[in-house]
């Protein structure tokens, strides 16, 4: 057999958050976002860490294209600050704050290298929250289709792929059931659901527009998709995970690319009383977006195993709990459906994470039969304690051997007939974990940073030498 490979013109990449590199979080005329107010609350975030000044990608952008450059990326995946761009989260766009974007943008081109913007990555205008509680009223769908519009105005000639929303499923849940993203409401379940309709009409409105702006350019949004697989062939458990896509993948999924919410599902919260308010202009709205989006955004991590859960079971502590600390991720589970044992074949992360490659491609081939859409790997990487040697280099062989494996699982899943646009890792340098501070790396490139601080110079590690070998060969050298 012929070796993998990737198709022509395939989308190397890497990806940030903005509030997760950036820093200068109170310069050149930004507003503070959520997340700069959640984290001064004490014992929000390992050590109390911030994205105050992050990993100072604000000032050193150029530096880091340019390593970006030499590594041969194809593309960068990177999120806009709403609260940097608009300080109100509406009215007067600030110019100084427009300007980094112009300048990123501009360099990422100068290379060749074809940016990929990210909308929302979690960072919403605190004086949104303070106007009418953020997400949570619909008064939020307006503002944010005028920041998109904004966006789609401005860089339309500059920029060819757009993700209106990361990880709604993350944010959401940890920002109204698990208390541990802002707001930090618990088992607000209603709400949860609420806010999420909100977000899907957001998303729907800014796809709408974009396509009337940019009829050839591409958008979706990006999921964190965790597959899922039954324990056994014992009905139950088969039963289990069949409720848990619903409930918890294709609860979103469905929406993007259908424009409707898995109907059993539905039925069951509606029965709980928790399910959204679906207007007849709201399913209209959603329909169209659907049959507009050009891809399916993944961040592909962890699958998941699913076990029917008896009523009387084991109360459930909150999903993937990631506190900053080895061995704290717990997946819950919800009695009467389903719980989530541990995976007894496979091996974990330092957080806890199950890995998992073939997952991947079981993510592409399931997204593909499902939806019949085009796929974007807006994320993927391993979350390491690294370790700089005196000589300024880190080892990384575990983040190499991780990737590969992934990669090939990934080209596999397009030789099976998978349309695969884009591979991004998470991340390009190293940055802010939001719940575990600087000691969860990701990079290719090692930053000296710690929870206090450090000098910022970047590093490159044996897995940058490795990915760039990987571009240049079109993944061949796996
Ligand atoms: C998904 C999120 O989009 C990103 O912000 C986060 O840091 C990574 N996963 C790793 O947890």
């Amino acid at each position: 057999m012929d070796k993998l490979q990737m198709p022509a013109n395939f989308l190397w990449g890497s990806a940030s958050a903005a509030y997760q590199i950036e820093g200068a979080y109170q310069e050149d005329g930004k507003g503070l976002s959520n997340w700069d107010e959640f984290v001064k609350l004490p014992g929000k975030t390992y050590q109390n860490s911030t994205g105050e000044v992050a990993v100072d990608h604000y000032h050193r952008f150029k530096e880091d294209v340019a390593l970006m450059a030499e590594m041969g990326l194809k593309t960068y995946r990177f999120s806009i600050s709403w609260a940097r761009l608009f300080p109100q989260g509406r009215g007067e766009v600030n110019q100084a704050g427009l300007a980094f974007y112009e300048n990123l943008i501009a360099e990422c081109l100068a290379y060749g290298i074809e940016p990929m913007v990210t909308l929302y990555h979690w960072d919403i205008p605190q004086a949104l929250e303070e106007a009418y509680g953020g997400w949570e009223s619909p008064q939020v769908i307006q503002d944010y289709l005028d920041y998109a519009h904004f966006l789609f105005q401005h860089f339309k000639d500059k920029v060819n792929y757009w993700i209106t929303i990361n990880e709604q499923n993350i944010f959401t849940t940890f920002g109204w059931m698990t208390a541990l993203h802002p707001p930090g409401k618990l088992q607000q379940e209603k709400l949860f659901y609420q806010v999420n309709h909100h977000v899907f009409l957001a998303h729907a409105q800014a796809v709408i527009a974009f396509k009337e702006i940019m009829p050839n350019g591409k958008i979706g949004a990006s999921f964190a998709y965790s597959p899922s697989y039954a324990l056994d062939c014992d009905p139950k458990n088969a039963m289990s995970k069949l409720d848990f896509d619903d409930l918890k993948n294709f609860w979103w999924m469905d929406v993007y690319a259908y424009g409707r919410y898995p109907k059993s599902a539905y039925q069951h919260l509606a029965k709980k009383g928790v399910a959204p308010v679906v207007s007849e202009a709201d399913s209209e709205l959603l329909v169209k977006a659907a049959s507009k989006i050009d891809f399916m955004g993944v961040n592909y991590y962890q699958t998941t195993v699913c076990e029917y859960n008896p009523l009387d079971g084991v109360a459930s502590t909150g999903e993937m709990n990631t506190t900053g600390k080895k061995g704290t991720n717990q997946i819950s589970g919800v009695p009467g459906i389903y719980k989530n044992p541990t995976n007894p074949y496979l091996k974990t992360t330092d957080w806890d994470w199950t890995i998992d490659p073939m997952g991947l491609r079981y993510a592409c081939k399931e997204i593909t039969s499902r939806y019949n859409l085009p796929i974007i790997i807006s994320e993927n990487g391993l979350g390491a304690f690294d370790e700089l040697t005196a000589d300024h280099h880190i080892h990384d062989d575990y983040r190499i051997d991780y990737l590969a494996q992934h990669i090939k699982e990934l080209m596999i899943a397009v030789e099976e007939g998978s349309d695969i646009w884009a591979y991004c890792t998470w991340s390009f340098t190293d940055l802010l974990s939001w719940l575990n501070g600087y000691q969860k790396r990701y990079g290719f490139v090692y930053v000296d940073r710690s929870e206090s601080g450090g000098s910022l110079d970047r590093y490159k590690k044996d897995s940058f030498y490795w990915y760039k070998e990987v571009i240049a060969s079109n993944g061949q050298s796996i």
